[in-house]
């Protein structure tokens, strides 16, 4: 796992990013799409990161990455021999870039800012099971807002691993915390998986994020 703030680089390499000579025609693209500085600038470290850090797995220079996206629109190393032993996934919030890499099976990160104050009810209707939102509603307001917020990276951490975008029904993840901080997952028949081949670490992050990751074992063939 690997992170970095906006606040860790320089103002002029977030001014100017193509000066860095690193980013491709694409990247510099959805850089100038952003309306607001703090977006086009989390976006810039985000994949400064990215490029750095994938570079310490493999010999290749960090203006050299190209990424094609998977049928659901997620990222993935456009070299389809690298991308058989090299995953990432990305996830950016509030002035915070996170980048997990995995050698084997897939990974899947998510970060959110532990000051959101999301519509937790709402999100929940859909994205939450009965039980988890009972236990949501039995917890003090400040609890179950973080509660919230623990459950839903880990799930958008799974879900991301997965690679499969919107069609996942969220509803049909539960998670459980164990007495030693083991988290285990349990899936609903709506999600198609084997639960014990994933493993989840939860953290948090300069006192001002929550986030997630999931890492799942490749699927024996046959
Ligand atoms: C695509 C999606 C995973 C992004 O999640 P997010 O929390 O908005 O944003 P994050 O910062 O965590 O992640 C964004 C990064 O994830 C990666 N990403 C994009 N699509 C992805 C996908 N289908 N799967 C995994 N990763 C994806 C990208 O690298 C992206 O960063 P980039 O655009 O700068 O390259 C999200 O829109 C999504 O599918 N969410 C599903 C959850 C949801 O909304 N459920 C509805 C329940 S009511």
């Amino acid at each position: 796992m690997w992170c970095c703030r906006t606040s860790d680089l320089d103002p002029a390499v977030l001014a100017e990013p193509e000066r860095l000579g690193l980013f491709g025609d694409d990247d510099l693209r959805r850089c100038r799409r952003y309306h607001f500085d703090r977006d086009r600038h989390l976006f810039i470290a985000a994949h400064l990161l990215l490029r750095c850090v994938l570079s310490r797995y493999e010999p290749i220079e960090p203006a050299d990455w190209r990424f094609a996206a998977n049928p659901y629109g997620r990222p993935e190393i456009a070299d389809p021999a690298i991308s058989r032993r090299l995953r990432f996934n990305l996830s950016h919030a509030a002035g915070l870039a996170l980048v997990g890499v995995a050698r084997e099976g897939e990974v899947g990160v998510d970060v959110e800012c532990a000051d959101r104050h999301a519509d937790a009810a709402g999100i929940a209707r859909h994205a939450f099971s009965d039980s988890e939102r009972r236990f949501l509603q039995g917890l003090p307001a400040e609890e179950s807002r973080l509660a919230f917020l623990r459950s839903w990276t880990l799930k958008e951490a799974y879900a991301k691993a997965r690679g499969v975008g919107l069609s996942l029904p969220f509803r049909d993840m539960e998670f459980q915390y164990g007495p030693d901080a083991r988290i285990a997952m349990r899936l609903g028949e709506g999600i198609a998986d084997r639960a014990d081949r994933w493993r989840f670490e939860q953290f948090s992050l300069f006192d001002r994020h929550i986030g997630a990751v999931a890492l799942g074992t490749p699927v024996p063939a046959g």
